[in-house]
């Protein structure tokens, strides 16, 4: 069997109307015709429109889909689509786990096996909360039927006694407060709440606007969708105009193929460092690209997006929020501010069926406090930088957040030497941060280990790690961190962090003891221990694999088929199915 498009019919056909053979037709149509649609539509030709919804009573940051479904609806309808809902494996950032991130593999698997499996033409994608929006944009992109991002957008503006009180920046901010004495148990839950005022994502820009921007910058989106809070009247009209044109797109044949070029993801990374984008954009961004078959590396961060400067003026790296950022013009202002700069491939088609280019011209920042002019950014050079050295082959360094009090207390000519502090893992940070005989001040870099994506698994947002309270008391919020997994896109900590490959499965990282010295040097991009080369291969020769404990079967067939953060903490074996719709499968 081969591309039903070719051949001028939707791959539905093939279930619904497919006169070769009327005993597999019938049993298809019978069911389906029972209850939501009738045989003539079903028969008509039109094209089949799935609706992968990832809102509902556990997923919050993406419930607002569950209100939107009407309105997308109408529009595949109106303009001649049948729309078909179904679910797919919820996430839910802060409430799953061990961590969210050992599912997004999953929401990827279970979405490529409804796409192929199922009479579906093309698919609007539901997105929001950090890792919906990569799991759907690499579903799609395997599957490779044309496809459409609908962000539900941010929460509205959190506010605390007159000051915009973000996502996630306001927890860290308060627990900080609490282990310094000067907040209760009691305001501190109100503060945390205080962030979270309607449906919606993450309002800072963490992870989740961080995503649904680059899915926008991908091309992947309507423009201009992407920061729209969720409560807002254009966020229904989104989601109609997006159920509009995906139908269109069925017609065209407009498949991720033709919009997931290397160009649209350079673009994303150019994009993702104006906008001060979360430490998790790289594996994600590396994982879509690779099950789109673009070669795209961690090292392109650094290369297309490093000395690009930092525009957005939004927590955590500046002051404002998704209402803000929306009023200034969102992403389209802030593409429109890099391509007048000439740093945007301008000529990269999008959903919308116009180029970057077409879409984008003419619309500038409309508030310059909040997405400031090119030439005026909040910080140039706001870029990530990949290090590399004896304890991994590479790791993160998101730049934008490192405050001037940061580099004056601890870099000289770049350069940082201290004394490593390790820790095992979350619990047993816990367990001793506050353990005087550490010896912990401010000479210290703080290191966490087995918290990768064999290790914990899933690759946990640890290693933004808070000193110990001691240290908070002198007046010092940050040490230098380091880990093999992730830490929170909305955290402001200047982390070392994605450490590949991971200290399980036998990194550098695994091999260094408490006590050690380390340099952290920012010129030359690296970060190693000061250990007798000797030493170091008599640590290496002795260190044994550890014994990991599975807790349930995903956990055990995630860790046996995973790679690591900086090849996009992939399904390996599923990098090798590439647009897997060309074949039909099986009656
Ligand atoms: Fe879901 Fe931030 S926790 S978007
Ligand atoms: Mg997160």
């Amino acid at each position: 069997m081969g591309d039903t498009r070719a051949n001028g019919r939707f791959r539905s056909q093939e279930w619904f109307d497919n006169p070769n053979n009327p005993g597999m037709t019938a049993l298809y149509l019978e069911r389906y015709q029972n209850q939501t649609f009738t045989r003539e539509e079903l028969q008509s030709g039109r094209p089949i429109i799935g609706i992968a919804q990832t809102g509902s009573d556990l997923a919050p940051c993406n419930k607002i889909h569950v209100f939107l479904m009407d309105r997308i609806k109408a529009g595949i309808r109106d303009a001649g689509g049948v729309p078909m809902e179904f679910p797919v494996h919820p996430i839910q950032e802060t409430g799953k786990r061990p961590t969210a991130a050992l599912d997004r593999n999953l929401q990827y698997l279970s979405l490529v096996e409804v796409l192929h499996g199922y009479p579906i033409d093309a698919v609007v994608l539901t997105t929001g909360c950090d890792k919906t929006t990569p799991a759907l944009l690499m579903g799609a992109a395997t599957v490779d039927i044309p496809a459409i991002a609908l962000n539900g957008g941010p929460m509205l503006d959190g506010w605390w006694q007159g000051k915009r009180s973000g996502s996630g920046s306001m927890i860290w901010e308060s627990r900080r407060l609490l282990a310094e004495g000067k907040i209760d148990y009691e305001e501190f839950m109100q503060r945390a709440c205080s962030s979270s005022p309607s449906l919606g994502h993450c309002n800072t820009m963490g992870t989740a606007s961080t995503m649904n921007a680059i899915a926008e910058a991908l091309g992947m989106s309507l423009p201009g969708q992407a920061a729209i809070p969720a409560p807002f009247r254009e966020r229904m009209q989104a989601a109609y105009e997006t159920g509009r044109r995906i139908v269109e797109m069925a017609h065209e044949d407009l498949k991720p193929s033709d919009i997931l070029t290397r160009e649209a993801f350079e673009n994303a990374i150019v994009v993702n460092t104006a906008i001060g984008g979360s430490t998790n954009a790289p594996p994600h961004l590396v994982a879509i690209a690779r099950h789109a078959g673009v070669d795209l590396t961690t090292q392109d961060f650094q290369t297309y997006g490093y000395d690009v400067p930092l525009l957005v003026n939004m927590q955590p790296a500046g002051e404002y929020l998704g209402e803000s950022f929306f009023r200034a013009g969102g992403v389209p202002a802030v593409m429109e501010e890099l391509r007048r700069a000439g740093r945007l491939h301008e000529g990269a088609m999008t959903a919308s069926g116009r180029t970057v280019g077409e879409n984008i011209s003419g619309l500038g920042s409309l508030d310059t406090d909040v997405i400031r002019p090119f030439d005026q950014p909040m910080r140039e050079r706001a870029g990530f930088l990949v290090l590399s050295g004896n304890l991994f082959d590479e790791a993160l360094m998101k730049t934008s957040v490192i405050s001037d009090d940061f580099r004056q207390r601890f870099l000289r000519n770049g350069k940082f030497e201290a004394r490593a502090v390790v820790f095992e893992g979350p619990e047993d940070y816990h367990h001793r941060i506050n353990d005087e005989s550490l010896g912990i001040d401010e000479h210290t870099i703080l290191f966490i280990r087995n918290v990768g994506c064999v290790g914990y698994p899933g690759s946990a947002e640890v290693v933004n790690m808070q000193p110990p309270d001691a240290v908070l008391m002198e007046g010092i919020r940050h040490l230098p961190t380091v880990g093999d997994g992730r830490q929170s896109g909305t955290s402001e900590s200047p982390s070392i962090l994605n450490a590949t490959p991971e200290a399980v499965v036998g990194g550098g990282l695994a091999l260094l003891q408490t006590g050690d010295r380390v340099c952290l040097d920012l010129e030359a991009g690296t970060l190693n221990a000061l250990v007798e080369d000797a030493e170091w291969q008599a640590r290496r020769a002795a260190w044994q694999r550890p014994e990991l404990t599975h807790q349930t079967p995903w956990q055990e067939i995630y860790r046996q088929t995973v790679g690591q953060l900086g090849r996009g903490g992939c399904l390996e074996l599923a990098t090798a199915y590439q647009r897997i719709s060309k074949e039909l499968p099986r009656d």
